[in-house]
């Protein structure tokens, strides 16, 4: 049987790591063969310490065959001891009556300290997900704080966007999701970013000939996915988290074993592809294999794309510019 990989969680005693840890022991992550090694890091926080050995204890109760071992940890040079792969869920959320400014200042804080952990003592090939909010910036953070890591291992979580994205599509055209390809979102984790189905087709057919409407797209389509998050608050009282996990598992998943040619969106630092200055950490299309993440080249921008692609880059490059005294 195969070796165990070592898989970094961080924030595992929250609502994303109570609906990813689980899965992630299964083998729904790097399939019913590969077994793993959790490595947990919370805060040193006694509350949340202890927290997370109440979930460790019901990993333990699952009997899942493929977990090899399970570590809790409040330092993140131990938790990323020789890690293949992290995936960063735990961030600071925005306090009350906090200023963008500060929460960007508490998060860089967090992913500097981080990427320095990783940089010292992860797997040369860590592959990293950036879930915790602001997602691409902390992963741009991550990635600036370990210079002797390849850049391109540092990634951002754009899944879900993609993934609502499919999901409203398929509810439009009267189409089953699985059957939806060359769908992708770009720029930034948040209601700027720009889900683009001007490529996709479902069961082989357009997707945007057969919704032939950009009034639609324009005024329900791309506010229904840039604003579901916030609908989801409003309904559950809580922040998506199932989904959330579920997309976490797909990015990782593809990444590790591949796409099979089909598109899926990631947030990776730009080599200059579409005009994205070089480094800036954007959701691009992009296909997977053999571990590796390729930017998908050469498609057409037109205006409204080009719009919505400088909005959501301007959005990007507005965070960066907050936090680079404090790289
Ligand atoms: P949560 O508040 O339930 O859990 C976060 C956990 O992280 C807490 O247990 C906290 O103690 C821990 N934590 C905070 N700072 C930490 C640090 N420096 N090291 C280790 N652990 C730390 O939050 P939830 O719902 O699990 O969400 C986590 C993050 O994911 C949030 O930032 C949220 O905004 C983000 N998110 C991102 C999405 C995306 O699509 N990229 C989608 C949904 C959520």
């Amino acid at each position: 049987s195969k070796t165990p990989v070592r898989v970094a969680v961080t924030g595992a005693a929250g609502q994303i790591g109570y609906a990813l840890l689980f899965r992630i022991a299964s083998g729904e992550m790097l399939g019913k063969d590969q077994p793993v090694i959790l490595q947990l890091l919370e805060i040193p926080d006694e509350k949340a310490q202890n927290a997370l050995k109440g979930v460790i204890m019901e990993l333990e109760d699952c009997a899942f065959p493929l977990l090899a071992g399970v570590e809790a940890h409040s330092d993140p040079l131990q938790a990323f001891k020789d890690t293949d792969y992290a995936l960063l869920v735990g961030a600071r959320p925005r306090g009350p009556g906090m200023e963008r400014a500060d929460l960007l200042a508490a998060n860089a804080q967090i992913f500097t300290a981080q990427g320095k952990a990783l940089n010292a003592v992860a797997s040369r090939n860590v592959k990293v997900l950036v879930v915790g909010n602001p997602a691409n910036t902390n992963a741009y953070i991550a990635m600036k704080s370990a210079p002797d890591l390849p850049a391109k291992n540092f990634t951002a979580m754009l899944r879900l966007d993609h993934n609502r994205a499919a999901s409203q599509l398929a509810a439009k055209t009267g189409t089953k999701v699985g059957d939806i390809k060359k769908l992708t979102v770009w720029g930034n984790h948040s209601p700027t970013m720009y889900a683009d189905y001007r490529f996709a087709t479902t069961n082989g057919q357009s997707i945007k000939d057969l919704v032939n409407d950009q009034v639609w797209n324009a005024d329900t389509f791309l506010p229904t996915v840039g604003k579901r998050g916030a609908a989801i608050i409003a309904a559950r009282g809580l922040s998506s988290a199932a989904s959330a996990a579920n997309a976490a598992i797909d990015h990782m998943r593809d990444w590790a074993l591949g796409s099979n040619g089909e598109w899926v969106t990631m947030g990776v630092p730009s080599n200059g592809e579409y005009g994205i200055p070089a480094g800036v950490v954007f959701g691009f299309p992009v296909t997977t294999a053999g571990g590796e993440y390729k930017i998908v080249e050469g498609l057409e921008i037109d205006a409204f794309s080009q719009e919505r692609i400088n909005i959501t880059l301007a959005e990007l490059q507005g965070e960066q510019d907050g936090v680079k005294h404090l790289l």
